[in-house]
């Protein structure tokens, strides 16, 4: 049996980590079993860090505003990623902007709460809900020097309710997220070549 590894970044709650763990984490896909050897967050207060641990996995915290660049904080991050060889880096709910030291140096996929190429940035899900858009949605993208530029690997749209409010266009956001990541990272490891 082949096995590959994945590295998970976060920032925050960490329920896409928490998706992952459950979904992907030790099972086996194709003949391929998938393992998440690293949980790394920039963020010391992250709840996320307490849903890693649930699954035995010690999450590692590299605060960014421990350094003095974007630069200098991506250098630590490749060479703590370095330490575990990932086969892939899932970007799951990580706010960082990342620089060329970063996107040149690992292979990496990205969650956004958006259909892209709408709405780029921290904010795409109030920007989405407040738009005339009659649909939200999700992209899992590969990551690339532009941020959240990178080619499109799978997404998902959903329908605008009659009198949808925020937290429900944000809960069905977050309900197509906790399945198309793992789907993505599954399909992307264990295609048979
Ligand atoms: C998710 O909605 C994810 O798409 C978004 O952060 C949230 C993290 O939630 N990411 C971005 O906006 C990236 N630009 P989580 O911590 O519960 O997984």
């Amino acid at each position: 049996m082949f096995s590959k590894k994945i590295a998970i970044l976060f920032s925050g709650s960490g329920s896409n980590l928490k998706a992952i763990l459950e979904k992907v984490h030790g099972r086996e896909f194709n003949g391929v079993k998938i393992e998440c050897v690293c949980a790394i967050t920039n963020n010391p207060n992250a709840l996320g860090i307490q849903k890693a641990r649930a699954f035995g996995i010690e999450a590692v915290v590299i605060n960014h505003k421990d350094f003095a660049s974007r630069e200098e904080f991506d250098v630590a991050l490749v060479k703590k990623l370095g330490e575990f060889s990932p086969d892939l880096t899932v970007l799951a709910g990580f706010m960082r902007i990342l620089s060329p030291v970063f996107t040149n140096a690992v292979k990496a996929i990205n969650l956004h709460p958006s259909i892209l190429p709408l709405f780029k940035g921290a904010h795409a899900i109030k920007e989405s809900f407040n738009s005339d858009m009659q649909v939200g949605g999700v992209s899992v993208h590969w990551v690339s020097a532009e941020l959240d530029g990178g080619k499109i690997i799978a997404q998902r749209a959903f329908e605008r309710e009659q009198g949808m409010n925020l937290e429900a266009w944000e809960e069905k956001i977050h309900e197509i997220e906790h399945e198309i990541l793992p789907q993505s990272i599954i399909n992307l490891l264990s295609k048979k070549f």
